[in-house]
């Protein structure tokens, strides 16, 4: 079974049916790109299967857990995380504690110790800092530990978010157009750490309008146009899907 199974999901917003049955499945290990023209559904899906927003209909199993009726926090805890198209940090704090926010799913900090100022407590958040400092590293941010996630650069700000989503170590990483205003170099860059993630078995489902970053970087494909699956394949087969041409150049029907 693979790792996320979406069944015949939709998704009304009053008279507006932004997902009208979505049907695909994730297989773990790889990196699986959702594509399509803008107001798709994608991130409609995407907020779907954090569990942010529930479906009007369907099911969404992960790891054989039907997990489309739960909240967000308990979606998160059973290791699936998450970016934002929209940037979402805490700005006026640091890039470091940025990502020791992102470690609270999986890091356990007893209150008592920390009350009584033991040095167990001092330990531990000597190991989560270091632990938070290596994440950074992974997006190349490790000299901006100690400045405050408001003054980075929109790229930087995009990568911030990554490190936040992988301090939580999951097992499934669902990225919402993760190179979106990204200078060339930054793309590689983020492009390069995907591919690392994914060779250490991790899950990861990703948005993104940048056509040679999804097709150089995905092993498969889904493709969605006014929340229909309109084709689903290896990046070959999807670019050359007549739907997927049709839906991304518009094609003249009265010819
Ligand atoms: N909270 C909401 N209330 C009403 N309509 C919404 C809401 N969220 C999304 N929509 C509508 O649902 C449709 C799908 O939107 P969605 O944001 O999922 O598209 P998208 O594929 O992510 O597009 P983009 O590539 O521009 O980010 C759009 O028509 C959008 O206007
Ligand atoms: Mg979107």
């Amino acid at each position: 079974m693979a790792l996320l199974e979406i069944r015949s999901i939709i998704r009304m917003f009053g008279g507006l049916c932004a997902l009208n049955g979505v049907d695909f499945s994730v297989e773990e290990g790889e990196i699986h790109g959702l594509i399509g023209p803008n107001g798709a559904g994608k991130t409609t899906l995407l907020n779907i299967l954090s569990g942010m927003a529930p479906p009007s209909s369907g099911q969404v199993q992960f790891a054989g857990r039907d997990i489309h009726a739960l909240p967000a926090y308990q979606v998160a805890s059973l290791g699936v995380a998450r970016t934002f198209q929209n940037i979402r940090l805490f700005p006026a704090m640091t890039c470091l504690e940025n990502v020791i926010a992102g470690q609270h799913l999986t890091a356990s900090r007893p209150l008592l110790p920390r009350l009584l100022q033991l040095p167990s407590a001092w330990r531990l958040d000597h190991e989560y800092e270091k632990d938070a400092r290596s994440t950074l590293a992974r997006v190349g941010l490790e000299n901006r530990a100690r400045v405050r996630a408001q003054s980075l650069s929109y790229g930087e700000r995009r990568r911030l978010e990554i490190a936040r989503a992988l301090a939580a170590r999951p097992r499934l990483l669902l990225l919402d157009e993760p190179v979106a205003g990204m200078r060339q170099g930054e793309v590689t860059q983020v492009a390069e750490l995907i591919r690392i993630l994914a060779g250490e078995g991790m899950t990861i489902l990703l948005i993104e309008h940048n056509m040679s970053f999804v097709m150089t970087l995905c092993s498969r494909i889904t493709v969605l146009n006014f929340g229909q699956v309109i084709a689903t394949g290896t990046p070959d087969t999807v670019s050359r899907h007549p739907h997927v041409i049709e839906a991304y150049l518009g094609v003249d029907k009265s010819s």
